[in-house]
């Protein structure tokens, strides 16, 4: 059987194709609208229109979905903001590792435990197969993409203040964005491999006079749906190994 694997679109990443039929996943977290084409879902993370901020994605329903399909590989995109100046505006960053500042979502599906075990490895957040393959096949494509950045997870919907990005960056984030968690943490939690593209769409509060926004994303889109689209064919099958449940 043809192996099911997913990308979840965010910010200007809203379907794989205009003429995909989208249907409805029920979950018992609620229901969730995703469209095919093959074996690749494609689920839009901020629904239709953009409708979604944040703070209010059902982050466990749409994992939930994606595991009723049978998922075991998701690759997904995040629109950020980027605080490290030696990264650049509307590059594809493939993202290595994060801190989560979210707070008050829901976050886990072991809100009850099973003989104490229910605490997910994080040692390893992006699947090193996933991952190197992205880098691959955008080499492959004369695509230009970073490998490796720091994401800082943040509630939203409001933008950082100055400080707060001085912060961040002192921490040791790159770029700063407000989906990545609880996302990832979940999709290990069902023993889902995760990967995916940043891509920055301004500078951090503080590091310009006025943040501007990037917003013709259509060519990064594009791009990155070609990689991510190619990475996952080229991995199927292939061992990636799931994070462990302590
Ligand atoms: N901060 C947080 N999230 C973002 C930003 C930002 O500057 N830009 C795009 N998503």
């Amino acid at each position: 059987m043809a192996e099911t694997v997913a990308i979840i679109g965010g910010t200007g990443v809203y379907n794989l194709d205009t003429d995909a039929k989208t249907e409805i996943i029920k979950t018992e977290f609620g229901n969730v609208e995703v469209s095919r084409m093959g074996d690749v879902v494609f689920l839009n993370r901020h629904a239709p229109k953009h409708s979604i901020p944040p703070h209010k994605i059902n982050y466990r329903a749409n994992i939930k979905a994606l595991d009723i399909l049978g998922v075991k590989r998701i690759c997904a995109t995040f629109a950020v903001g980027i605080i490290n100046e030696k990264f650049k505006l509307g590059t594809p960053i493939i993202v290595s590792d994060f801190i989560d500042m979210t707070s008050g979502r829901e976050h886990s599906f072991f809100d009850k435990l099973d003989n104490a075990k229910g605490h997910v490895d994080m040692s390893n957040p992006f699947c090193p197969v996933l991952s190197q393959a992205l880098e691959d096949v955008a080499k492959s494509k004369s695509i230009s993409v970073k490998k490796g950045g720091v994401y800082m997870a943040t509630n939203g919907p409001r933008f950082e203040s100055p400080a707060e990005i001085k912060a961040w960056r002192l921490l040791g984030a790159d770029m700063v964005g407000m989906t990545l968690c609880p996302e990832i943490g979940l999709a290990l939690e069902l023993g889902m491999s995760y990967a995916g593209f940043a891509y920055g769409l301004n500078w951090g509060a503080g590091m310009t006079d006025v943040i501007e926004i990037q917003d013709d994303v259509e060519g990064i889109k594009t791009k990155m749906l070609d990689v991510m689209i190619t990475a996952l064919a080229q991995t199927k099958n292939t061992d990636c190994i799931p994070a462990s449940l302590i």
